[in-house]
């Protein structure tokens, strides 16, 4: 792999982060870092363009300025409770002479995956090949030179809608940044801090922003369902607010400085002050662990199966800024009897202390990706009939 010049954007309800990094066979090295507050979102959707694009400029400014070039191309994260996934499915026959899987028909096969019609008013942002299926048998990897007559392909479509896409796409467009791809927060979240054996056992890991909880789940190594759900630290920092009775500026100060799940032992009455406003240490506690309590099983709930315990062999991985809370791994596994740990995103090389933090997940997960080219199968732009079906998405294509 020779030397390749990376750059993600990872706009959150929070902040936007900017990465400027290279990357060869020795690894990543980050050039640049800009991290800002975000403006414009609302629970991970563009609400209002011009600040949007205001805040994206400042974060690509500042990573520019410390990496000394100018960054034009960059792979974006999006998420959102528009986007919607489903597993789909391509079948082929093979050739009766051949009788022997080749490339063409993988080619062939992946076309039909690809040729599902999608709704005018939706874009296909993901379509990921999970495994091949030759004559009934299951979980191929790689099916050429595999005896068969027929050949066929599970892959995981993932969609978004196509106002949000592009109100975020104007956005970066605004801040003179041209979006080489876009990403699905929990499967860059995923790629920074999932092991590949969590992967194949079965895992789910849930990225607790600011704004959105992004939930990828993955078994034989798949990624087998993405969603979004609208809960996140902000109902935490809400919750405080009203639990307390204090502003949502001092309810933020107050869990940043003394949120935990679990009560410091042996002292929970332990009164705590801040802003003038005094508490019992269990009181936030509590208001934290419900809260936390609640959208773990909310998690769960996107699991697809009622027998998560066997599906999820590798367990639980919590990851995002709300990851910081101390106790959520261990209120994870009281509540799901599974095993719970909080993903961290791997330590890079170069300027890049700040980003040893789980919100970090997806902006480095986003660099990851492209470094691991996990890009998939190009999508087409198949969304509406004005958009002249069968054409490629050049934001979309693979490089
Ligand atoms: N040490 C901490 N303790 C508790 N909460 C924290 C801590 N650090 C960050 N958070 C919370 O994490 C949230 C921000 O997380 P993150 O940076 O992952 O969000 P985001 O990516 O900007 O938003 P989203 O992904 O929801 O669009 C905020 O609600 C913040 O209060
Ligand atoms: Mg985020």
């Amino acid at each position: 792999m020779k030397k390749t010049r990376l750059a993600a954007i990872d706009v959150g309800t929070t902040k936007v982060c900017t990465i400027m990094a290279d990357a060869d066979e020795a690894g990543i090295r980050v050039l640049g870092v800009g991290v800002t507050p975000s403006r414009g979102l609302q629970k991970g959707m563009v609400v209002n363009l011009n600040e949007a694009r205001d805040a994206i400029k400042r974060s690509v400014g500042m990573a520019e300025q410390s990496a000394g070039y100018k960054l034009d191309t960059a792979t974006v994260s999006i998420t959102g409770r528009h986007i919607h996934s489903t597993n789909n499915r391509g079948v082929v026959a093979i050739s009766r002479r051949e009788e022997t899987v080749r490339p063409p028909d993988v080619a062939r096969v992946l076309e039909v995956a690809r040729n599902v019609t999608i709704p005018g008013d939706r874009r296909m942002l993901h379509l990921l090949p999970l495994a091949y299926t030759v004559d009934g048998q299951e979980g191929v990897k790689n099916p050429v030179g595999m005896h068969g007559f027929k050949l066929e392909v599970e892959t995981h479509m993932v969609t978004a809608s196509a106002t949000s896409l592009e109100n975020l796409v104007k956005c970066f467009k605004g801040a003179g940044v041209s979006v080489d791809e876009m990403i699905f927060s929990p499967l860059s979240s995923a790629e920074a801090t999932l092991s590949t054996d969590e992967m194949q056992n079965g895992v789910v890991l849930a990225d607790i922003g600011g704004g959105t909880t992004d939930i990828a789940v993955y078994k034989d190594g798949n990624i087998i369902h993405t969603s979004v759900l609208p809960v996140a630290g902000y109902q935490i920092t809400h919750d405080i607010s009203v639990g307390l009775g204090v502003s949502w500026e001092l309810a933020e100060q107050i869990k940043m400085k003394y949120g935990s799940v679990f009560p410091i032992a042996g002292d929970s009455e332990e009164m705590l002050s801040e802003g003038g406003n005094s508490f019992p240490h269990s009181q936030l506690t509590e208001i934290i662990r419900s809260r936390l309590e609640e959208m773990v099983r909310l998690v769960l709930m996107e699991v697809p199966t009622e027998d998560y315990q066997n599906l999820l062999r590798g367990g639980m991985v919590f990851t995002g800024g709300s990851a910081n809370l101390p106790g959520l791994a261990e209120l994870g596994a009281e509540v799901t009897r599974l095993p719970v740990r909080v993903g961290m995103p791997p330590a890079m090389y170069g300027v890049s202390e700040k980003l040893n933090d789980p919100a970090f997940a997806t902006a480095i997960g986003l660099i990851m990706w492209k470094a691991n080219d996990r890009t998939g199968i190009p999508v087409k732009a198949t969304a509406g009939p004005s958009e002249g079906g069968g054409k490629f998405l050049g934001l979309f294509r693979k490089k």
